[in-house]
């Protein structure tokens, strides 16, 4: 990839310029020592050489700092908590880090409707623990809460843990602040349900990588904290049988399941080996369910879920039952380090693909038998079952083109086979972006695409090179 010439370079005139709209020379980063954080990604894939990034802590600067930027036609790289996993979030060459951290004040929470105010700087988990103090919950939770923020989970469309009891993003966000390239505030904080005042343009946002406005403020819905959940952890002899487990969990458990994530003895390997002392409760097998209840009645929710562990015996090797909060988080915490357990290993080529539950782990299977070179120690599958989302990990020592090659577009292809998606949540980055007029979108799709693109910054300086090739 090569630069677009047609990006200005940063000048000292330009810094001068951003000083004076922060007021606080500390909102601006320039030193080398202290710019690597903004600069290397969480893969430790991409790193990019921004010389400046800049940390606003209004929408106010946000759009004097854009409007600025766009004058002088100067690229510019929205960034969040930086724990993206497709290469969105640094920049690829010199564009300027626009920074969310410092805009991150919890606004307001109303009782009744359970809407959120916040900044897009805030922290998930800081925003998470606030509402619950207040007996509300986030409707999305991941195993980046601690680092990662709204604004970015709003522009990744994030997934995660809870899509399946309370949805996506494009339901739960309400109401986006945002800033456009040009400078101009787009002020859509509304609050309703139910809003059908011409087109839902917010939606655009949800999901757009910072490729077309900054968010910088968000109002989602918080469902009410449940009474009482419980977590089971099964094994399971073959994949068929998570399949089964799925389907019994649904009708037994209805309406209270609200959790149902897998992932296999390989990706437990990495679990025993980096974090020991979370040790595997039950007997293993080929696969890990883990199962997951939330509820207003814990009576009613018991025997919903005795029924349910009477039912799926036969299914499963073994299984267990968290008997109290901190074995709760510990069952929890195995399915939320396998990324980091994996990271621990060397580089790693990260696959997060949509499939029917039928395909889902095919990839796995396919590429376990297509892949061979010394430098590979494991390929992993692991993922949100219910949503028919599977991530496919394959861990190496170092950076190898060779296994790329072996491994794309075959994996591509391989998903478009069965009519799943090449990004189920992730989103598409840096990396999945030439991928998207192949495997993701039909050529009038794309020139749609573009049309949006270009409508919302003509000058093409937000997160360039990101999402669309
Ligand atoms: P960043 O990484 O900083 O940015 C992500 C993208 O959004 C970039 O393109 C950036 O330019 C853009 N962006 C950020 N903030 C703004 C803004 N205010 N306005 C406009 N654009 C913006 N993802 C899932 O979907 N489900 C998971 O279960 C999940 N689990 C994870 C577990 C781990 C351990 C890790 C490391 C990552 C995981 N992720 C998951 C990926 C990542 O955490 C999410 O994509 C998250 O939503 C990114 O938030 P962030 O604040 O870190 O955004
Ligand atoms: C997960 O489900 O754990 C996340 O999406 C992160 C990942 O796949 O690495
Ligand atoms: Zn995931």
């Amino acid at each position: 990839m090569t630069r677009n010439p047609t990006f200005a370079i940063l000048k000292d005139a330009d810094l001068t310029e951003f000083r004076k709209i922060l007021d606080n020379s500390g909102d601006v980063v320039d030193s080398s020592d202290d710019l690597e954080k903004y600069n290397r990604d969480w893969t430790g894939r991409y790193c990019g050489s921004a010389t400046i990034a800049l940390r606003p802590r209004t929408t106010e600067q946000v759009s004097r700092l854009l409007k600025y930027c766009n004058r002088r036609r100067l690229a510019v790289c929205p960034q969040g908590g930086n724990t993206g996993l497709v290469g969105g979030a640094v920049p690829v060459f010199d564009e300027i880090v626009l920074s969310m951290e410092r805009l991150n004040r919890l606004i307001n929470h109303d009782e009744v409707s359970g809407v959120l105010s916040a900044e897009a700087g805030c922290i998930l988990e800081t925003a998470d623990n606030f509402v619950r103090e207040r007996g509300f919950v986030m409707p999305l939770d991941l195993g980046a809460k601690g680092s990662c923020m709204l604004g970015g989970n709003v522009a990744t469309n994030a997934g995660g843990l809870r899509v399946l009891r309370y949805g996506g993003l494009h339901g739960s966000v309400l109401g986006l602040r945002v800033v456009l390239a040009d400078g101009t505030v787009l002020d859509g904080m509304g609050a309703c349900r139910k809003d059908n005042t011409g087109y839902d343009y917010k939606q655009l946002f949800i999901g757009s990588e910072g490729t077309l406005g900054v968010i910088t403020e968000v109002n989602i819905a918080t469902p009410p904290l449940p009474q009482s959940t419980n977590v089971a952890l099964f094994s399971v002899a073959i994949f068929e049988d998570i399949k089964r487990l799925f389907g019994q969990a649904r009708r037994d458990l209805g309406e209270i399941l609200s959790a149902f994530e897998f992932w296999d003895v390989e990706s437990q390997k990495l679990l025993d080996m980096h974090f020991p002392d979370n040790k595997l409760p039950i007997r293993p097998g080929a696969f890990f369910v883990l199962v997951e209840t939330s509820g207003s009645d814990s009576e009613h929710d018991q025997s919903k879920l005795m029924r349910f562990l009477e039912d799926s015996e036969a299914q499963v090797v073994d299984g267990t039952m968290a008997q109290d909060e901190t074995q709760l988080r510990r069952l929890w915490a195995l399915r939320e380090s396998i990324p980091e357990a994996c990271a621990r290993e060397g580089i790693v080529y990260k696959y997060d693909v949509s499939l029917p539950t039928a395909r889902m782990y095919d990839p796995v299977l396919a590429l376990r038998s297509r892949l061979a070179h010394p430098a590979i120690s494991q390929i992993i599958g692991y993922g949100h079952f219910g949503d028919g989302n599977i991530h496919v990990n394959v861990a190496t020592q170092h950076y190898e083109a060779a296994v790329v090659a072996q491994i794309e577009p075959y994996i591509y292809e391989l998903v478009r086979k069965h009519g799943g998606s090449i990004s189920a949540e992730h989103g598409v980055g840096v990396l999945k972006a030439p991928q998207m007029g192949r495997f993701a979108k039909t050529a009038a799709e794309m020139a749609l695409l573009r049309n949006i693109k270009t409508l919302f910054d003509p000058r093409g300086i937000l997160n360039p090179y990101k999402v669309l090739p």
